[in-house]
């Protein structure tokens, strides 16, 4: 193995390198003192479990936040970097693993945000638009400039946080999971535009949970570890298993469907399901779809992004209107229910962003995860205390959530923690049906198989689990039956014996790449 860790002298291809970096949050020592290279005008990528510590790293790296002890060397001197602002006037951005754009902004006032193009007239903002226009073209997105960012679907916010880091030009760009809700089509774009930056000698940093997708953009692939670099390789001399060897220790399996029982009665039933466009596009996003879901079955929804997924589960949940067609839950009709009623009658869903719906920024990690059950603990007004401290510490063991505890504010938490926390919420209510909108998204490798671990469990116990997936070998992980959607229809059905080319010829997949 080569590498950097442990030498001193820096290498004349290095043009930042972090020395002895260590940082800790009151008690939590995040980084242990690492040594980090980031390499002219090659893909560095960052591995770690959910808290090793690699955005604060990244976060050191581009002036967020201060280390609590050791150096930044920035073309071998010295450098300290006092805010974002002067990061990236030494020429390093990032792109943050949680988004951080102003939803009731336009995609051009986000890009622009605090370095306004001034010209004689005060702000330019012909110019900002067509400077906006020209990276969306670049990006292959077709967004209008001046559309409120609340409008896009996740994928298009992550590609506006990607359009902001280009608009800037950088030597270093971070990227800390760039493509966790980009379809397999924009994670290739995102591919080329990376491969033109470092072809003009820009540096990149990138971070992702999709390991074998961030082994084909990497050139040097380094491994984080409980705060500590544990491994440092160039792309040539690894494969997959060395980066989950380095990462977690162990191979993980993501398992199988659970056999060995008869499913129960149907449980969910969507009859002709009609969702125009939210956003007015004038097509239907759901069109005249029908699904039955039996208890103890798990069911696999897969297809690109913009197949109508997120839509559906959204719409069966009640936080989207239906046309037409019929939503039966338990042999109920419930579309005219709220979201709440639809809740109380065992439905739950673990929505895709689940930065904005999933959690309550300001209340602990404890208060997250008992919020949609608390009535279970409700006898007239009192909450038992005892009971929902107890269902608390289950949730945060079963979905092994890394924290101090339940107390714990909930921005303390790695991202992928907080992905955590969500799914545990929900599982907390102890629903009939659970549906799941891209669970793994952000998690790590051990925590994917836990949660599968669980929902497989759930199903056996007499839960009909629905989940979303972009990721095959997801797919054909648990799930009895896998359905491919497109264009708001089912395009095909599988067993869970089906090849991998097939789901993907059904998808759409094929023709995108
Ligand atoms: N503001 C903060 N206050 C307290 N602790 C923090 C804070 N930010 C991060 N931590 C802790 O530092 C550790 C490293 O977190 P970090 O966000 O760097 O992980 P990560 O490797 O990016 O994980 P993920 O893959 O989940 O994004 C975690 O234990 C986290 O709880
Ligand atoms: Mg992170």
């Amino acid at each position: 193995m080569s590498g950097a860790q442990g030498q001193q002298e820096i290498r004349s291809d290095v043009v930042l390198a972090a020395r002895n970096i260590a940082k800790s949050y009151s008690g939590i020592q995040a980084l242990k003192g690492v040594n980090f290279d980031i390499r002219r005008g090659q893909v560095t990528t960052l591995f770690g479990e959910n808290g090793a510590g690699k955005s604060t790293l990244m976060k050191i790296l581009s002036g967020v936040v201060q280390p609590t002890s050791g150096e930044i060397l920035l073309d071998g001197k010295p450098i300290v970097f006092s805010s974002t602002t002067d990061a990236r006037n030494h020429g390093i951005s990032i792109i943050h693993q949680e988004l951080s754009l102003a939803p009731n902004l336009s995609v051009r006032d986000n890009i622009f945000m605090g370095r306004e193009i001034i010209g004689p007239m005060g702000v330019d903002f012909a110019e900002e638009e067509r400077q906006v226009r020209e990276l969306l073209k670049e990006l292959e997105e077709d967004i209008d400039p001046l559309t409120p960012v609340e409008e896009l679907r996740l994928g298009q916010q992550q590609i506006v946080e990607i359009a902001r880091a280009l608009s800037v030009d950088s030597r270093i760009l971070i990227m800390d999971e760039p493509t966790s809700a980009l379809s397999a089509a924009e994670v290739e774009v995102l591919f080329r535009v990376i491969r033109d930056l470092t072809a003009r000698g820009v540096s990149i940093v990138y971070i992702s949970h999709h390991l074998e997708e961030a082994l084909q953009i990497t050139d040097h692939a380094v491994v984080l570890r409980d705060g500590s670099m544990t491994a440092s390789a160039p792309r040539s001399e690894i494969d997959l298993a060395w980066v989950v060897r380095n990462m977690v220790g162990e191979n993980y399996e993501l398992g199988s469907p659970p056999s060995g029982y008869d499913f129960g009665p149907v449980v969910l039933s969507v009859r002709n399901l009609v969702v125009p466009d939210p956003a007015g596009g004038g097509y239907n996003v759901v069109d005249h779809m029908s699904l039955d879901v039996r208890a103890g079955e798990i069911v696999c929804i897969y297809g690109l992004m913009g197949a109508g997924r997120t839509e559906l589960l959204e719409t069966i949940a009640g936080r989207l209107a239906a046309t037409s067609g019929e939503i039966v839950l338990d042999g109920k009709e419930v579309s005219h229910l709220s979201i709440g009623e639809r809740i109380a009658r065992g439905l739950a869903l673990v929505p895709e962003d689940r930065q904005r719906d999933g959690l309550v920024q300001t209340m602990s990690v404890g208060q997250n995860l008992s919020l949609a059950s608390i009535m279970e603990f409700t006898r007239g007004i009192f909450t038992s205390l005892k009971l929902e401290r107890a269902l608390i510490d289950k949730s945060i063991r079963d979905v092994t959530v890394k924290t101090d505890g339940p107390d714990a504010a909930i921005g303390s938490l790695s991202g992928g923690n907080q992905q955590k926390v969500v799914i545990g919420k929900m599982l907390a209510t102890d629903p009939k049906v659970i549906l799941l909108d891209e669970p793994s998204r952000g998690i790590d490798i051990g925590a994917k198989a836990e949660v599968f671990r669980i929902l497989a469990a759930r199903a056996v116990a007499g839960q009909a689990v629905v989940y979303t997936t972009s990721e095959l070998n997801e797919c054909l992980s648990i799930a009895h039956r896998i359905i491919i959607m497109r264009r708001g229809r089912i395009a095909a059905e599988f067993g869970s014996d089906v090849a991998k080319e097939d789901i993907m010829a059904a998808s759409g997949e094929a023709e995108a790449a």
